[in-house]
């Protein structure tokens, strides 16, 4: 470390003497350990693979500021130092009272709650910050702000967003890798950030996982490749000072096997032997470290039953022994809450088992205040707390936070650079595999081509983890910096002499030679991706895809999904099938390899293979490579290429029932997989994790079950306050069509107050809650033309089925909600 870089450490408190202070504490040093070790998800310390932070992580004079600072601060600022606090629900002004010590901008929230805010605001946020946080009388140590960067600084309107990491997986190209994670550090560098919360390192093994596409790969060997490279990419290589100019922390998470858990299910159970959660779920962390990687983040999900949150063998005994990892361990979103005797406000188990900082949203001063109270008491040991802070500070030194330059903050030109987007295109043109291709492709670039389907929506070609943290919603005016895959495909088509037209619903005047259809999922994320099966639900782009067949035109398929899916119908109908995941902001890179010259050679070819192995029905899940009986409709590492052709067989087809039915979204006393309740009121929203018990922010809405048919089959929402009960799921397309219109049902009770008390909503729609004039239960049916704007586009992309309003003192129960189709119905009277 340069002596400058300890000259202006000074502002906080530092002395160049420091270095005479170092006494090597907590380097090498045996990890402290608070608690005894737990029963269930004990570990042999002996199978793990061995890494090691770089010695440049603790370098002496490092440690050396570290101490000096350490022995100079006061409890409270130490306490600080562990607790993180969400833009969303703390300011600027509660920092120069309160000496928390990292902020996070979590994936709903952005300056002034504006979504769509310039990246010059954030830049200003990041500053106001800074600034109120170092005015702090006796402020010493500075702040570190993190963020999701996950497939880009997808958080900030015009970034360039890469292919989610599923995309990338089947690229195999670690060297991409790493030029990616610089390109992404170096916008979240430019906007004020110091932290993204990746790479995820997750080895998804069920495809039903709403987080599936946050990992590069279901084969733990890929997801090894890349967890170094990124690393390096987003940090550059360690060394004696800071970060290099342009470069953040990472942070290796969730750890541990959160691809794992049983059923696919998000912040589950992996209920596997420890040789299995070695050799699958750990594979990506041994490079990370090595590489330097500077946090690691816990994962909600548990090991056997075990929250990893609070589970010492692994977040200590493995991580600080075999793994070597010497920087600090966030844990994730309030998921010291889900411990056993934990609360989002109170838990010493999380911290004493190996957590460093809480990721405490909007629970943190409460948090703040409980856990000064617990190190004051001896229930957190002083030297646990003095091991988390050092490795805090450690991490901060090395992320230069301490210094007063930024290299590139505030160079927005860096946002989207021509350099970036050529970088991410060429990330979209590896990430493409082929599963299909009768000879219809390449497209010869002087054709007549009709695109069809979602070609135009760049929303949907990012998917979750975009703008917003569920990805749904966005427009073609949020991604001001990109090219839509038809806007590719227009360009690159027109370019040869040829000529594109671009129709959603496939329909033409003039006979195309040949059509490329776009569909896919709708974005999510989370949980809320979590699905039953791996079947595609919308009927319409194969109904496109068989009318174009009857019609004698060929077509070619481009599939966009956060996972593999049993699509054999489409393929079937395709003359040509191309998995596309979740290309992000360059749809370009799709053109540049279907359409060949005007010559008909193709311009580029097909490199990718497949990242997860493909299904041949739809409940075939938990199917990877490796597995026992593996016969996969597509094995991993498939994909063809115009230099590798191969013909296709026509696909069997099983049975399955194409979005029929009723979808249960609340019935039998639970919410069915993937709709989950959320509360909400001025404070924001909690989502209530098993849906039963539970309250808003600010406990304006509550939760609780009660007796309906059944013993707790219903729930009762009780309401202080103004605030929303909210049942939220993957977006519908619930547009309507001539015959089907769909309608929201729900059996209810008015416990407290009178229907008149109560709005309901569907997307963001609300309505007069239809009128109950009796007492007990009720049934109410809501068509929803009947909603005041109930136009088919505002329903085209619902993540909100239900929404129940009210401003309390009310309460209400309910006990089935679903979606039911109708034929035409009157429309309730309020
Ligand atoms: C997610 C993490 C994310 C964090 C902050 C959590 O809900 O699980 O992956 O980094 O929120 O947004
Ligand atoms: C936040 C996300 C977070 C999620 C966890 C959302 O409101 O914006 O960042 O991952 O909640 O439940």
């Amino acid at each position: 470390m340069a002596n400058v870089s300890v000259k202006r450490w000074n502002r906080f408190g530092a002395t160049v003497a420091a270095a005479a202070l170092f006494t090597g504490l907590g380097v090498g040093a045996a990890p402290v350990r608070a608690q005894a070790p737990l029963q269930a998800g004990a570990v042999d310390l002996s199978r793990w693979p061995a890494s090691r932070s770089p010695a440049a992580m603790t370098d002496a004079q490092t440690e050396a500021f570290v101490t000096a600072l350490i022995s100079r601060m006061t409890l409270e600022e130490k306490v600080g130092q562990v607790i993180q606090a969400d833009i969303g629900s703390i300011t600027p002004a509660d920092l120069a009272r309160f000496p928390i010590g990292s902020i996070l901008a979590g994936g709903n929230s952005a300056p002034g709650a504006d979504e769509r805010a310039p990246a010059a605001a954030w830049v200003a946020l990041a500053r106001e910050f800074r600034a109120a946080a170092a005015a702090r009388p006796g402020a010493r140590v500075p702040l570190l702000f993190g963020i999701d960067a996950v497939h880009g600084h997808n958080n900030v309107v015009g970034a360039t967003l890469f292919p989610h990491n599923i995309g990338l997986g089947a690229a195999r190209d670690p060297e991409l890798i790493r030029r990616i994670g610089e390109a992404t550090a170096r916008e979240v560098a430019a906007t004020g950030a110091d932290w993204t919360f990746g790479p995820t390192l997750a080895v998804p093994q069920d495809d039903r996982w709403g987080r599936a596409y946050e990992g590069y790969s279901e084969d733990p060997a890929v997801v090894a490749s890349y967890a170094g490279a990124m690393t390096l990419g987003l940090q550059g290589e360690l060394g004696e000072g800071r970060l290099a100019a342009g470069h953040i922390a990472g942070s290796a998470k969730h750890f541990l096997a959160d691809g794992g858990t049983l059923g696919g299910k998000d912040q589950g159970d992996a209920v596997i032997d420890e040789q299995t959660l070695i050799a699958i779920h750990a594979a990506g962390y041994p490079p990370a470290i090595d590489a330097g990687v500077l946090t690691v983040m816990a994962s909600f999900s548990a090991w056997n039953g075990v929250k990893h949150t609070g589970n010492a063998n692994l977040l200590t005994d493995v991580l600080r022994g075999p793994l070597g990892f010497d920087g600090f361990v966030v844990g994730d979103w309030n998921a010291h809450g889900q411990l056993p005797g934990c609360t989002n406000e109170s838990c010493a188990a999380a911290f004493n088992a190996g957590i460093d900082m809480f990721m405490a949203p909007d629970s943190w001063r409460p948090l703040f205040e409980n856990t000064l109270a617990q190190v004051r008491s001896g229930e957190i040991p002083m030297d646990r707390l003095d091991q988390a802070v050092r490795r805090i500070l450690r991490v901060k030194v090395k992320t230069g936070v301490f210094e007063p330059d930024r290299p590139v903050e505030g160079d927005l030109s860096l946002l989207a650079s021509p350099d970036h987007r050529a970088l991410a295109r060429e990330a979209v043109r590896a990430s493409l595999v082929l599963l299909k291709n009768d000879g219809v492709l390449p497209i010869r670039g002087d054709a007549r081509v009709l695109v069809a389907g979602n070609a135009d929506d760049i929303g949907q070609a990012a998917g979750g983890w975009t703008i917003t943290w569920q990805g749904s919603g966005n427009t073609r005016a949020d991604f001001p910096n990109a090219e839509s895959i038809w806007e590719g495909l227009k360009a690159a088509v027109e370019g040869e002499g040829g000529e594109a037209v671009l129709s959603v619903d496939g329909t033409f005047t003039t006979r195309p030679d040949v059509a490329v259809v776009v569909f896919g999922e709708t974005p999510y994320a989370e949980f809320q991706g979590d699905v039953p099966d791996l079947e595609f639900h919308p009927d319409e782009p194969l109904a496109i895809l068989q009318r174009l067949k009857a019609a004698g035109i060929p077509a070619v398929a481009v599939f966009l999904s956060g996972r593999p899916l049993y699509v054999n119908p489409e393929i079937n109908a395709a003359n040509a099938f191309v998995a596309a995941w979740l290309p992000g902001s360059e749809g370009g890179g799709i053109a540049d390899v279907l359409i060949a010259d005007a010559a008909g050679a193709p311009r580029v070819d097909f490199r990718g293979t497949l990242p997860f192995s493909w299904p041949r029905s739809p409940d075939q899940t938990p199917q990877n490579v490796g597995s026992a009986g593996y016969d996969p409709q597509f094995p991993l590492g498939y994909g063809l290429s115009y230099g590798r052709p191969a013909v296709t067989p026509r696909l069997d087809e099983v049975d399955v029932e194409r979005g029929e039915g009723d979808r249960i979204l609340f019935g039998d006393g639970r919410f069915s997989t993937p709709w989950s309740l959320v509360l909400r009121d001025e404070g924001g929203e909690s989502r209530v994790a098993d849906g039963a018990r539970g309250a808003s922010p600010r406990s304006r809405v509550e939760v609780t079950p009660v007796d309906g048919t059944a013993q707790e089959s219903a729930r009762k929402l009780t309401f202080s306050g103004p605030g929303r009960a909210i049942i939220t799921g993957p977006a519908l397309d619930l547009t309507a069509t001539t015959e089907v219109h769909h309608a929201l049902s729900v059996r209810f009770r008015i416990d407290l107050g009178a229907s008149s008390d109560f709005q309901l909503g569907i997307g963001d729609q609300l309505t007069a809650w239809p009128a109950a004039p009796g007492s007990g239960w009720q049934q109410a049916t809501l068509p929803l033309g009947c909603l005041p704007g109930g136009d088919v586009a505002s329903f085209a992309s619902v993540d909100r089925l239900l929404i129940i309003e009210a401003t309390g003192p009310a309460a209400m129960s309910i006990e089935d909600v679903r979606l039911v189709r109708v034929p035409d119905a009157p429309c309730p009277r309020p």
